[in-house]
């Protein structure tokens, strides 16, 4: 037994996710938590709604709230769509919690005590008519490098290029409007990076060999363009305050921290949270800091633009603050999950957002599809014709046909306990055989995070099922040898079992179902060795069973025009 961290990269808070978000985060790393919690593992699994910024800030103006309401709400929303997918989140932060202001500005000024911060003055976009600063995107402009003229202040939305807000031409703040703009020198306070680029590279040079190539390579590309040292304050009312005690004059201008400089300290903030709800039975500094924290192994998952941060600018934090906080051990990288090709948009409202793919079809439907479908190797894309081609193939033919068909037929032959008859012979053996290669290379993929694989490995899992029901046809021997469709009968009930215990982590609603179908006392999930399996008997004659409705809905033709209607198809 193992302890796992595991975290997925903070979702922001200003608008519900698209499915290419929740499937190169949370959703393969719930998919992997679930499986290591069934084989016995202690796994913690953290993570949390990202709260700072201008992003924040300009959405709750939007819709007229004040931020904090609009945070509190916005981080609701959230939580309850991802209790919708079944994520089953050991905590569910808020990077806005006292515990992480607490740890972000412990963070501050240790990385000040060593000499990795310093004050700097800088010129800054400021607008009289607003009376304030405008950071990042609270000016918009022309873009320098391509003409774009709705650039942001952070980013080019067009262009992709990063952008500092006096680079914008012919600005504007985007709170008013206003073309009056200035730029004022401020003091802020920089984190020196370039100081810390020996120790980040020996530690990547450390894991990398571990890494999938995604991550490795982009730290890599980001070290060798050399670390930067970076602005880690601004001008906001939102954020963590720079803490008075060490900077009392910047802490007087109301200065906060930078977004990304709390967001990831947060993975601990929230560890902590979760701790501060129970802390008798709860350590979070056990998962975190020090000797205690050596045996955890740290997994992170996110999406390929995240990496950077992951892989070298919190590591810098991490390392310059010279105290033995735990840091990553295996960085799980995925690309974009594209729909028809182009990007999924949050702002042009293009592709299927998460809480309405659970309007269309209940959550497995989507994990399970996700899942075989990760952009892990290159980017994948999304088309309503292969989800629905997917669907009913994998699901509504190979596993819930399969499901329905053994159960209905055996209950109406012989009736409602699982049949006693013939003994196992050789085809069963067979199968046996199968099964258990299978499921090793089931494992294999799981423990090596190969999402895709796993899917595919967990599919033949279920193919081996209908290959043997058509070799044995039940239904034909039932007419000639009871004993003998009894046998295939409960082999196959056996099977069904098995399939409800190892498809947990992709499909826990329909596992849960296929599991009760069988009144066994032990109803948990738990983990089925490939040596375990071979045997298939673990269900013994007699015991009671039911048939549960059908598990997965065949989708027709209208029902793709219907999806295509509402959503937008190839030509949008
Ligand atoms: N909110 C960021 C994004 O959506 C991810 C933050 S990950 C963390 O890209 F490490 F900073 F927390
Ligand atoms: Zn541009």
């Amino acid at each position: 037994m193992a302890r796992h961290l595991i975290t997925s990269a903070l979702p922001y808070i200003n608008g519900i996710k698209h499915l290419g978000n929740m499937v190169g985060s949370m959703l393969p790393a719930d998919v992997y938590s679930r499986y290591l919690r069934q084989r016995g593992h202690d796994v913690l699994y953290i993570c949390a709604t990202d709260e700072h910024g201008t992003p924040a800030e300009l959405a709750a103006k939007e819709r007229g709230v004040p931020v904090a309401e609009f945070c509190a709400e916005a981080h609701d929303a959230q939580k309850a769509v991802y209790d919708g997918y079944a994520l089953a989140f050991d905590y569910f932060g808020r990077s806005s919690s006292p515990q992480n202001a607490e740890i972000t500005q412990h963070f501050a000024r240790r990385l000040n005590d060593n000499g990795f911060i310093e004050e700097r003055a800088i010129r800054q976009v400021y607008s009289p008519a607003d009376g304030r600063f405008l950071p990042d995107r609270y000016v918009e402009g022309t873009c320098p490098h391509c003409g774009y003229d709705k650039a942001r202040g952070d980013q080019c939305e067009n262009c992709t290029r990063v952008l500092d807000p006096t680079d914008l031409i012919n600005p504007r703040s985007a709170i008013s409007g206003s073309t009056e703009l200035e730029v004022r020198e401020t003091k802020h306070l920089f984190l020196l990076q370039s100081k810390l680029q020996n120790e980040v590279e020996a530690w990547v040079a450390r894991h990398e060999a571990d890494w999938p190539q995604l991550a490795s390579s982009i730290a890599r590309k980001w070290l060798t363009e050399g670390l930067h040292d970076r602005a880690i304050t601004r001008d906001l009312d939102w954020g963590i305050p720079v803490p008075a005690d060490t900077w009392p004059e910047l802490a007087a201008e109301g200065k906060v921290f930078y977004v990304w400089f709390d967001a990831p300290i947060e993975y601990i903030g929230a560890t902590k949270e979760w701790s501060d709800e129970d802390p008798e039975n709860r350590d979070w500094k056990s998962w975190w800091y020090g000797p205690a924290a050596q045996d955890v192994r740290y997994t992170e998952f996110m999406a390929k633009d995240n990496v950077p941060f992951h892989t070298v600018m919190f590591p810098a934090t991490e390392l310059g603050v010279r105290e033995p906080w735990k840091m990553v051990d295996y960085v799980k990288a995925f690309n974009w999950l594209t729909y028809y090709g182009g990007k999924f948009s949050t702002s042009q409202k293009r592709g299927v957002f998460t809480d309405q793919a659970l309007e269309v079809l209940p959550a497995d439907y989507w994990r399970y599809f996700l899942i075989a479908n990760a952009p892990e190797s290159d980017d994948s894309s999304f088309t309503w014709e292969h989800f629905t081609a997917t669907v009913n193939k994998d699901l509504a033919d190979t596993l819930g046909n399969f499901v329905n068909r053994v159960l209905s037929f055996s209950k109406k032959r012989f009736g409602d306990e699982v049949p006693a008859g013939g003994e196992p012979g050789e085809p069963e053996t067979r199968l046996g055989e199968e099964i258990a290669r299978l499921l090793a290379e089931y494992e294999e993929q799981l423990e090596a995070l190969q999402f895709r694989k796993a899917a595919a490995a967990l599919r033949a899992l279920w193919s081996a099922g209908n290959s043997y029901l058509e070799e044995k046809a039940p239904w034909l021997q039932i007419k000639t040898d009871q004993e003998g469709a009894a046998l295939t009968l409960r082999t196959a009930m056996n099977l069904i079992h098995l399939y409800a215990v190892v498809s947990e982590p992709l499909i826990p609603a329909k596992a849960q179902v296929m599991r009760a179908a069988f009144a066994l006392a032990d109803d948990k999930a738990t983990w089925v060795t490939p040596a375990e399996a071979k045997s298939l008997t673990t269900l013994a004659p007699g015991v009671p069973f039911t048939v549960p409705p059908v598990l997965f809905a065949k989708l027709t033709d209208e029902d793709l025009e219907t999806y295509k209607q509402r959503f937008g198809g190839a030509s949008e």
